[in-house]
């Protein structure tokens, strides 16, 4: 039976404790008609309640083979706006606090994209040149601009196949919203760094001549993750002077210097894969977020392995962080209540579009 929905107010002033409690009643209520996904960013409190964890690819999978009603997606919100477009229809996705978002995914808009490709079209036929490639990072209609245009969505572990999918087809790709990523991959395909020129949305034509447009072979957008910024390359060079046998693994957000001074480079996953296949005793330095780090760490030290964080600062997702377990528990007891709170929802035309391109990276990958 519906009732009112419940106000987040007075559970904002849950002890943890007590939010603990709650979480794991709701959940006995509701049983199998709810699925908690999981970032490996998520903090502790929560990540202890997720039914499936993994990467952005891994999640998508998982959310488009999921049976239950309710899709709890602790993450950020272009992941629950996945969640959504790749479920059943009557499957109901939701972000227990609307305001995680992904800083990075911000940094491109549906604006600035088309304006980008209608000054692209000054100098060239982006339609049949270019192939929009954006990060999953991204909002929904930035997807559907993609599928759109015979465009595809990459993650940070198909990257490279994404691309090579896209060369397949036009000479040329536009890569939005994370520089970083873009360049690596390209690195990875060969693609020399002056055939890789950056896309500035706030200047006109970019800040770009028609001859390097022309000369281009990958277009980078101006973005990058603020938390990956702060990973640099003097901190691995004290590392491995300090450490000399031990490993360096980083996302490939981070900078392409950070990339190219790593042993090796990849996916949240693919971090974790890594680390845990080692041998025991080995020594890992990690350029990424830290609420993995330090979980990875932990789950590792038995076999005698250490993992230590790759800055000297606190680098956390602090909008992924903003799912605390006061909102999962206001979440699923409002679910158990029979009342929908923090729905995601993708407008039914851009989904469809949306879609095509994220079958595609499926597909492709
Ligand atoms: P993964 O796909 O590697 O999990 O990365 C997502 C992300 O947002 C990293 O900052
Ligand atoms: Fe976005 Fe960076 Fe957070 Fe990943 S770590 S979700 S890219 S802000």
């Amino acid at each position: 039976m519906q009732t009112a929905p419940i106000q987040f107010e007075p559970f904002n002033a849950l002890s943890d404790r007590d939010a603990q409690a709650r979480i794991a009643a709701a959940r006995a209520q509701l049983g199998q008609r709810a699925v908690i996904l999981c970032h490996h960013y998520q903090r502790a409190d929560v990540f202890k309640h997720a039914d499936l964890t993994g990467d952005s690819l891994k999640l998508s999978r998982l959310a488009s083979q999921s049976d239950a009603e309710y899709i709890v997606f602790c993450g950020v919100h272009f992941m629950a706006e996945v969640a959504d477009i790749l479920s059943r229809p009557e499957q109901i996705s939701i972000l227990p606090d609307l305001a995680a978002g992904c800083s990075m995914a911000d940094m491109a808009n549906r604006a600035k994209v088309e304006r980008c490709w209608r000054e692209l079209a000054t100098v060239l036929n982006p339609d049949e040149q270019v192939t929009p490639v954006t990060y999953i990072n991204s909002a929904a209609d930035l997807k559907a601009f993609c599928g759109a245009h015979g465009g595809i969505v990459c993650t940070s572990s198909n990257a490279p196949k994404i691309l090579a999918w896209s060369f397949g087809r036009r000479e040329k790709v536009l890569f939005f919203p994370d520089q970083h990523l873009g360049r690596w991959s390209g690195h990875k395909m060969d693609i020399p760094m002056d055939r890789m020129v950056i896309w500035n949305p706030d200047l006109e034509m970019g800040g770009l001549t028609p001859q390097q447009i022309r000369d281009a072979k990958i277009i980078l957008w101006h973005g990058y993750c603020s938390v990956h910024q702060m990973f640099n390359p003097g901190q691995i060079v004290r590392f491995r002077e300090k450490y000399p046998e031990g490993k360096v693994i980083s996302h490939p957000e981070c900078s392409f210097e950070v990339c190219a001074q790593s042993d090796a480079v990849g996916s949240t996953e693919t971090i974790i894969r890594v680390v845990k296949e080692s041998a025991p005793g080995t020594r890992w330095l990690v350029g990424t977020e830290l609420n993995l780090v330090e979980r990875l760490a932990g789950e590792v030290k038995p076999e005698g392995k250490i993992v230590q964080f790759m800055a000297d600062t606190i680098c956390m997702c602090s909008t992924m962080q903003r799912i605390d377990p006061q909102h999962l528990a206001w979440t699923l007891e409002n679910l158990a209540a029979g009342n929908v709170v923090n729905q995601i929802t993708v407008p039914e035309h851009e989904a469809t579009l949306a879609k095509i391109a994220l079958q595609r990276m499926l597909d492709a990958s």
